[in-house]
This record gives C-alpha cells, structure tokens and sequence, in this order.
C-alpha cells in the first residue's frame, strides 16, 4: 500500500515522505528580489514541519522580469550567498529544496529565435547558480499563463521559426531549458517541472496537448511533473467532498509516463492524500494553502492528529502582507492587543 509517510528516492535522492510544497510566491523578498530573513524563517518552518521537498515560490531569471511585488529574483551571482542561508536553514532538518525558476512575463511572437535562445540560457545559469547555492534542483515553472506557459499555449504562441508550429515544436524551449540545466549541473541536481494541463480558455492549451508536451519532457529527461491548470487555486474546497480538482489529467498522465507525477490542487485530508496515492499512479502529492494555514500540518498528522486541513480555501492569502493565512494573522495580532 502506497501512503503519503512512505520514503522513496529520487534521482538518487532521498525523501523522507511523499509531500511536496507547492511554489508559493511568499511577497517576502527585499526591494531588489534578494532573500530576507523572515523568507528564510518561513522556509525553515516548513522544513520543521517535515514537508520532504520544498519547492521555492517563482523566482525570476532575468533582469528586466515584471514586477510581481516581494517576489524572488536570481539573474545574477550576487544573490546566491542570500540563497546559501535559506538551504542551509531547510537542510538542517533533512528536507529538499528545489528552486522554482521563472520568467513573470515577456512577448511571445515578437522575440527573435536570438532572444529566445538567450531566455533558454538564463534557465540553464540559474539552474547552475542555485546548484552553487545549496539547492537539491530546481522546478521549470510552464504552467498558470506566467511567461513559459505561453510558449507552450496554441492560444498565444504563434511563431513561425523552430519554437512555434506544432505542439512539440512549441514545447522546444522547455526541452532546450531541461538539456542546457543538465549541461551546467552535475549528474544528481533535479530538474522538474510545474506545467499546465489545461488553459482553460478557448482554444489554449487542451489536456490532449499538455500530455504531449509532457510526453516529449519525459523522454527528454525530466524527473518528475507537477501538473496544474490555469484555474490554480480553486476556492470551495471540502475534506472528503472535492479533493485533488486535477487529478484526472495527473491519473493520464501518470499512465503514459514512467516519470513520476505530482498531484496538486486542493488536497486537504490525509484520507483522501492516500487513497489518491494507493489507488493511482501518482506518485507524490503537494500543497500549497493547507501549508500556509499550518506550517506544521505534516507534523500533525504523523503525530496522530488526522483532522483535515483548517485551511478553508477563501483565497485572501494572495492579498495578505507576507501572503499569510488570514486567521493567523488575525491571531497575531488579537495576541499583540
Ligand atoms: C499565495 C499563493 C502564492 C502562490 N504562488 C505560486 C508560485 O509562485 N508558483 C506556482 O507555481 N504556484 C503558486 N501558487 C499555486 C500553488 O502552488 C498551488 O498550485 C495552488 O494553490 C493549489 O494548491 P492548494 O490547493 O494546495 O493551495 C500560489 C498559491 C498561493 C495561495
Ligand atoms: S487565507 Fe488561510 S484559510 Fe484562506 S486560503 Fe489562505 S491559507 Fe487557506
């Protein structure tokens, strides 16, 4: 029986259990994207909390990236001493992190094959940067319309030179990305990847397309797929009701591919985290909001407190400052009065 405590590797790696934390953009980084110590705290906490890889919310590889307010950027050598402090604060309680390495947003038709060649590249320096600053891999974020999505996406990729086409040729960048990583890290470094399953948008990108996309980054190497879909953090979610809103796609996916897959979105009750990994292919699951809400769920749970997640999936995480859980907020500060 497959269950969420079990160990497993990964690419030689050991994880102490089957729980990923979903990239979430924390709004923690100081004015010029470096990393602060309240970032670093928030990360250890969660290392604390026995979540087995963590994955860092997006994190930009260009300069000249938009603007997403707090978030992580990594374009350059003087951010990785910041960086060396954060997985040395997560490794000490033998957790994993992974780096998510983004671009916000950018044109897509517009870029000279030059320019894309050049976006290509700043994945594969930074993917070598975050090895040098202690992180285990990194995760291509493709998925939630930020900028590698689109390159994929039928709806807004319409270039006529060897990166649009067809849909393998518009999943080129990301297969040019995996092999320039693997060409600038050594043997064990992870490389995965966050990609969408669905636009969601008429004429964007279908599950049909998305698992050829996935397809080709199986045979080109990838270690593992977390799949999501535009409609990224569905509100209304009830333990036991209507859990794992992406699990359809994940389960095709995990059959075509040998790849292991992550499941994402909206899981929120051990009961139903293991029967989706007992019953299907998938491999491991991750969280985002249930981690928000409780750092410590994981903890909870091994020590016998199988409650669901408090976490009632209302969304003002987005807006609140450090992009906390509303109710703890409200409890820090009812404290401080
Ligand atoms: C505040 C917040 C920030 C997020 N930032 C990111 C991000 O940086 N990268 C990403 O791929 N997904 C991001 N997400 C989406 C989550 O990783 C996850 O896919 C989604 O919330 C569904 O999972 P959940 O039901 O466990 O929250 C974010 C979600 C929240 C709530
Ligand atoms: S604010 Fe709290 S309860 Fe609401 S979605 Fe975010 S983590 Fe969950």
């Amino acid at each position: 029986m497959k269950t969420l405590f079990d160990k497993t590797t990964l690419r030689g790696m050991e994880l102490k259990n089957r729980v990923w934390r979903s990239a979430t953009w924390m709004a923690l980084a100081d004015e010029e994207g470096g990393v602060t110590n309240e970032l670093i705290r928030a990360y250890e906490e969660l290392a604390e909390g026995n979540v087995a890889v963590i994955v860092t919310g997006l994190t930009s590889v260009v300069k000249n990236d938009a603007e997403i307010g707090g978030g992580v950027k990594f374009y350059d050598d003087r951010f990785v001493e910041g960086h060396r402090r954060l997985t040395d604060a997560v490794h000490k309680h033998g957790s994993k992190v992974m780096m998510q390495t983004a671009i916000v947003d950018g044109p897509v038709d517009e870029l000279t094959t030059e320019q894309v060649e050049d976006i290509v590249r700043a994945f594969g320096d930074a993917a070598s940067r975050a090895e040098r600053a202690g992180y285990d891999g990194v995760q291509i974020h493709a998925a939630h319309f930020f900028y590698l999505s689109k390159f994929i996406s039928p709806l807004l990729n319409h270039r006529t030179d060897r990166y649009g086409g067809t849909q393998r040729d518009r999943t080129r960048i990301l297969y040019e990305i995996l092999k320039d990583i693997r060409s600038k890290t050594s043997a064990d470094f992870l490389i995965t990847m966050k990609v969408n399953s669905t636009d969601e948008y008429p004429g964007g990108l279908t599950v049909q397309d998305f698992l050829v996309t996935s397809k080709l980054m199986a045979d080109a190497g990838i270690d593992a797929i977390e799949m999501s879909a535009n409609g990224t953090s569905r509100m209304g979610i009830k333990a036991g009701k209507n859990e794992g809103y992406f699990r359809a796609a994940a389960m095709s996916l995990a059959a075509l591919v040998d790849v292991p897959v992550v499941l994402v979105g909206g899981l929120r009750s051990m009961e139903k985290i293991n029967q989706f990994l007992d019953e299907t292919k998938i491999a491991y699951v991750s969280l985002s909001r249930p981690l928000i809400r409780e750092p410590h769920l994981l903890k909870r749970w091994q020590e016998g407190d199988d409650a669901p997640s408090a976490c009632v999936s209302c969304n003002t995480c987005y807006r609140t400052p450090g992009h906390q859980c509303i109710f703890n907020l409200r409890e820090r500060q009812n404290q401080k009065l």
